[in-house]
């Protein structure tokens, strides 16, 4: 057997198919375990490496890089890369890559999933009779929720996952009104069913708005104190996006006050851990960044993740096609 002169670092458990792919080509250091892992951490596991697969959780940058002479390529598990330093990466010459359109339907899914939950308060329900509170009868006026068919749905952030969760709201036979820093060609709006409209009148007029626009620093809070004042008490607010678009402590401050009805989110700032004010909400829906977590979708994630890798270490064929 000829001997691989790359080595790459896998950072978390990945299909076992997709590694033994990988290893077919390059020598293969994979994590049997997750966790977040200090700068000093990742610069040690990427020392010795000339390519790894990361999560969205591994931040890689200058500090992370300094000193490395080795790495060549880094390949995200994720459409989003506000976990990469680009300039850092860059100037280190080490070619990063993400994993577009693979994810863009199943976290179209997962936006009307939170939708629905959150506004008719499945996760509620579901907790109170796991705790065996139904006892015969029901209050004919309990357990509320808002409806979703015939009403307004806005989407802050109209790129492919948007344009997904658009297309979506026919069946519901809502309208649907967006904002994005760049209007879209009007054949793109007419298919989507979408119109777009000043910010201000989005969050005014949503009844539904879902959120998902990278993350940057201009787009931190962007939906913050302010920004909830102008949207309807009965509105719900999704996040499917990042964490740090959405000031968690006013999010929760305007659930816990009735000033918004519900809320559905994926991400959180500072992920993995959680505002301590949202756990004790009832009215807000909540899951661990798993939008894009359906069975296919992952495994398409990994194979173009290792795919990507093993092109930016320059070679020909695909991860799914070892050689023989
Ligand atoms: C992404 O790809 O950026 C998603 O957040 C992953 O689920």
């Amino acid at each position: 057997m000829m001997s691989k002169p790359h080595s790459v670092w896998v950072s978390r458990p990945l299909f076992p198919e997709v590694l033994a792919s990988l290893a077919g080509y390059v020598n293969v250091h994979a994590e049997t375990g997750e966790g977040k892992r200090t700068p000093g951490q990742l610069r040690d596991k990427l020392a010795d490496v000339d390519g790894a697969i990361i999560g969205l959780g591994d931040r890689i940058d200058a500090e992370v890089l300094a000193g490395n002479r080795r790495l060549r390529a880094i390949a995200n598990l994720g459409v989003g890369h506000n976990n990469l330093d680009l300039p850092a990466l860059t100037a280190a010459r080490i070619l990063a890559t993400n994993t577009p359109d693979v994810l863009t339907q199943t976290t179209a899914d997962y936006a009307w999933a939170l939708m629905l939950a959150a506004a008719r308060r499945v996760g509620s329900a579901e907790r109170w009779l796991r705790a065996g509170h139904w006892h015969g009868g029901m209050r004919f006026d309990d357990w509320l929720g808002v409806d979703i068919h015939g009403k307004t749905l806005g989407i802050l952030g109209m790129g492919r996952i948007g344009q997904a969760v658009a297309r979506r709201a026919v069946g519901f036979d809502m309208s649907v009104i967006y904002h994005n820093r760049s209007r879209l060609p009007a054949a793109i709006e007419r298919e989507c069913g979408a119109a777009w409209v000043e910010k201000s009148e989005l969050l005014r007029r949503a009844d539904h708005l879902v959120l998902v626009l990278p993350y940057s620093a201009q787009s931190h809070h962007a939906i913050g104190a302010a920004e909830l004042a102008q949207m309807k008490a009965t509105a719900v607010l999704l996040n499917i996006a990042r964490g740090g678009i959405v000031d968690d402590a006013a999010l929760a401050e305007a659930l816990r006050e009735g000033r918004l009805a519900a809320a559905g989110l994926d991400v959180f700032e500072g992920e993995p851990a959680l505002h301590p004010a949202l756990r004790e909400l009832e009215n807000v829906v909540l899951s661990p960044h798993i939008a894009s977590a359906s069975a296919e979708t992952r495994r398409a994630m990994a194979r173009l993740a290792a795919d990507n890798l093993l092109a930016a270490l320059g070679y020909g064929p695909r991860a799914g096609d070892p050689p023989s």
